[in-house]
């Protein structure tokens, strides 16, 4: 057994490490009672205990002061033994001829939760790794690790940070590819908590991407990338040749950042690397922090909700793409990688890098996403229009995914109405049934 972390190394781990013989203090206390002694440890002791639970950023809520970076504690869970291997070893089996062993990234997340899922059915191995960390309800998150462990997917809990964990994963399963989509999402908290997206997407990304190259094979990767990237181009629909060099958040700029460590891994290791560019994705066991989720829990609660307006009232939209379309387009990207040429850490020849944007190729004004949800909800929204402001959320996006159709036949099929209608009957299951707190 094994105990992966790193905040314990800011803390004695045991109170041998405190020699009260040889401790200065104690000499200059010593005409003091063994009471006032006694009492005076006691509240080191105490004051140790309760640090130890302050400085776990598993344990303070998002907006409370960002956790010191290089404190940032790599989420303490035990990992390794026997019987832990054999359930990474079962959980990445292959079940189909010419499966593919896919180790998935984020895979309590939505998007990763129905990827693994559809892996799974049909007959891919498939071993998730996710933090759990508490950006918005956990609570989610173990539910949607509890429906895959139904299907047999086990999801190690550990952070992508994690060298020494991420090896050993790879070395139980020989992974044929990398599904990375674990990431700090969302364009608001940037403002809130940079230093988180510094962590997953930049810092854990070089990881895995280190760990990756170094395995024997390689694996190929298919990772996570946004539409946000093209930030502040007006020019519609957006191309994958399109300028991505004006991030208007800081969450962009980390998944550009992302975009060219990937050219980097790809040019000097030869690693297979596909980024996608999601657009908004919804559907059921979605994200909380997204605008159709709140909107829908907030208008059943008669709360109003915020309406951006873009300036001169100038329309907001999203190309909002429904999470099986998102889904498909995934399991396309991964059949059509080709092998990473390298080995060892040494390139052996040139590999392939590709981005694809994956939409819906229609965006919808945010006024319209409201009406669906009325009409779904039966409810009337309080609806409180705003100017949108200028600290992230670009006005307009619209997927342009002709290069998507070409190599793997990507092909959306779900129109909004149709979409939000089952994100609407899960929300109202998943929330109502269980009488869970949607908070
Ligand atoms: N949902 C969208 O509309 C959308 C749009 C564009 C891009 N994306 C990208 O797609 C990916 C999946 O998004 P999602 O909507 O499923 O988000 P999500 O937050 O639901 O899923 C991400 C998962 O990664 C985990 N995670 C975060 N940091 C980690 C770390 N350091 N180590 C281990 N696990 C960590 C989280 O606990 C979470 O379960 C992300 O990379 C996101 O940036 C999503
Ligand atoms: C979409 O992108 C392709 C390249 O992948 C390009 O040939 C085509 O002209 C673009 N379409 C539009 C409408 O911009």
């Amino acid at each position: 057994m094994k105990l992966s972390s790193s905040h314990m190394d800011n803390i004695p781990s045991t109170p041998g490490k405190f020699k009260m013989e040889k401790s200065p203090y104690v000499h200059r206390f010593r005409h003091y009672s063994s009471l006032a002694k006694l009492t005076f440890w006691s509240s080191v002791f105490l004051a140790l205990i309760i640090l130890f639970f302050f400085k776990s950023p598993s344990t303070s809520p998002p907006n409370s002061t960002p956790p010191d970076l290089s404190r940032r504690s790599l989420k303490t869970t035990f990992w390794g033994g026997p019987a832990w291997e054999k359930r990474v070893r079962s959980s990445a089996r292959i079940r189909s001829q010419n499966g593919l062993s896919v180790l998935v990234t984020g895979a309590a997340g939505f998007v990763g939760t129905h990827v693994s899922a559809a892996l799974k059915r049909r007959g891919d191995g498939v071993l998730g790794l996710d933090n759990f960390n508490n950006y918005y309800d956990p609570s989610l998150k173990r539910a949607r690790q509890a429906l895959l462990e139904r299907s047999g997917i086990y999801i190690v809990e550990g952070d992508i940070n994690d060298a020494a964990l991420l090896n050993k994963l790879f070395e139980v399963v020989p992974f044929t590819h990398v599904m990375h989509l674990a990431a700090q999402a969302g364009v608001r908290y940037a403002m809130e908590n940079p230093s988180s997206y510094v962590h997953s997407n930049i810092a854990g990304l070089v990881n895995v991407l280190e760990v990756c190259k170094n395995a024997n094979p390689q694996p190929a990767i298919v990772w996570a990338s946004s539409s946000s990237v093209y930030g502040l181009n007006t020019k519609v629909p957006f191309s994958e040749k399109d300028r991505t060099d004006q991030p208007a958040s800081l969450y962009a700029a980390t998944k550009k950042a992302g975009e060219e460590i990937a050219h980097t891994y790809n040019h000097i290791y030869g690693l297979s690397l596909t980024g996608l560019r999601f657009f908004t994705v919804y559907g059921p066991w979605g994200r909380p922090d997204m605008a159709y989720f709140f909107f829908t829990r907030d208008i059943l609660k008669g709360k109003s909700i915020p309406v951006f307006e873009g300036s001169n009232h100038g329309t907001v939209a999203r190309d909002f793409t429904y999470i099986d379309d998102i889904v498909k387009g995934c399991l396309g990207a991964l059949d059509t990688a080709e092998k990473s040429t390298g080995s060892g850490g040494k390139k052996k020849g040139p590999a392939q890098l590709r981005v694809f944007n994956l939409g819906n190729t229609s965006p919808v004004p945010v006024t319209d996403l409201v009406s669906i949800l009325e009409k779904l909800l039966k409810v009337k929204a309080k609806r409180k229009m705003m100017k949108l402001p200028r600290n992230g959320d670009v006005q307009f996006t619209h997927a342009n995914i002709s290069f998507a159709q070409r190599e793997f036949g990507y092909k959306p099929t779900t129109d909004l109405q149709s979409g939000l209608k089952k994100f609407v009957r899960w929300y109202v299951s998943y929330y109502d049934s269980g009488k869970k707190n949607s908070h």
